[in-house]
């Protein structure tokens, strides 16, 4: 197959920013998603049905009317479920975020005590708003890599028993063992999985040297790890659902002795699933993972625009320049073997 046209997608984990920073990026998403849910990590974190209001009214100015920012609250631990109720009212979130305090970037203002999560939880349940999870335990001790599959087994497997009712989004997932969850997990539990999770291993952090650009959290695994996650994107199970996790960071604060976490992959992110389920023989499979089964689970309608990808070869920039602000994407100077050739009614 050399073409494919799909349902225009659905981005349901991205990070946009703020100012100059969403001013650049944001076009790029328009270029390629419907929609996108916006996650709340910015500094300071959005907490309050205002601030989503707010936050809503600057992405839309930037990115027009053909794309929906689909809002989400930051969870902390002053949440409670009168902001929940409200959030549910306001018609325009669509999800909250659970961050453990200290587990990823402007995560110090979420949850430190989960245990004194409950009545948030089951006000959530209650108006069935969905949790959206950064799935990974902060203690200092778990090895880096296992944080994922620690957070799973102290945490996240008894969840959906105790809240039967809660719709659950396990984002970003990078485990064999998280994507092994899902699956046997009530239908009440879905996950997104990111291009840079399907496309590479841990050994792309350290190909001849170390290589910042590479680093996001939760941390590239093994290449097994990153094999089940191929099979369960490419599976059919409406289950599992793009989340790009598109996450732009300053040049010099990446190439940084304490280089943050982040990966940029906007600019090709649809191409770039296209070229990961090509390589499994599965692009019949592309247009659910992109543009149907998130929205289904999110209770959304499809979108009827399509997008029409062709194979064919672009030259990733070594960098943009969003204003001033540089940002070395995903691939950069590198050749990809996918290309958007149109949107369209
Ligand atoms: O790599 C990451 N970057 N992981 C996250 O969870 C947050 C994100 C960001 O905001 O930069
Ligand atoms: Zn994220």
């Amino acid at each position: 197959m050399d073409q494919i046209t799909i349902r225009m997608p659905d981005d349901f984990h991205l990070h946009v920013r703020d100012g100059a920073m969403l001013e650049g990026v944001i076009h790029h998403t328009v270029a390629r998603f419907a929609r996108a849910i916006i996650m709340p990590n910015l500094k300071p974190p959005v907490v309050t049905v205002s601030d989503a209001a707010l936050y809503r009214e600057r992405i839309q100015k930037v990115a027009g009317n053909a794309f929906e920012p689909l809002m989400t609250l930051y969870l902390t631990d002053q949440t409670n479920p009168q902001t929940i109720e409200a959030a549910k009212k306001s018609g325009f979130i669509h999800g909250v975020k659970l961050y453990p305090s200290g587990a990823t970037t402007n995560s110090d203002a979420g949850v430190r005590e989960l245990a004194g999560m409950d009545s948030v939880f089951r006000a959530m349940e209650e108006v069935d708003l969905p949790l959206l999870i950064h799935a990974e335990v902060t203690d200092p001790s778990i090895d880096i890599f296992a944080r994922e599959t620690v957070f799973l087994d102290r945490f996240l497997r008894k969840l959906p028993e105790k809240f039967p009712r809660l719709r659950i989004v396990f984002e970003h997932i990078t485990t064999a063992a998280g994507a092994e969850f899902v699956t046997g997990a009530p239908p009440t539990v879905a996950a997104t999985i990111t291009p840079h999770h399907l496309l590479l291993n841990r050994n792309a952090l350290f190909v001849g040297g170390i290589r910042p650009h590479n680093y996001c959290l939760p941390v590239l695994k093994k290449e097994t790890d990153r094999l089940a996650l191929m099979e369960a994107a490419t599976s059919g199970n409406p289950r599992f659902f793009a989340g790009t996790d598109s996450a732009p960071h300053e040049k010099s604060t990446k190439e940084n002795a304490c280089g943050c976490a982040g990966i940029y992959n906007a600019h090709a992110a649809v191409e770039l699933y296209a070229e990961a389920f090509d390589s499994m023989g599965a692009l019949d499979k592309l247009e659910g993972f992109m543009s149907e089964s998130g929205a289904r689970f999110y209770g959304l309608p499809l979108n009827n625009r399509k997008l029409k990808l062709i194979r064919k070869n672009q030259i990733i920039p070594a960098a943009y320049n969003f204003a001033g602000l540089s940002v070395v994407p995903m691939r950069s100077g590198e050749t990809i073997s996918w290309s958007i050739e149109d949107a369209f009614e």
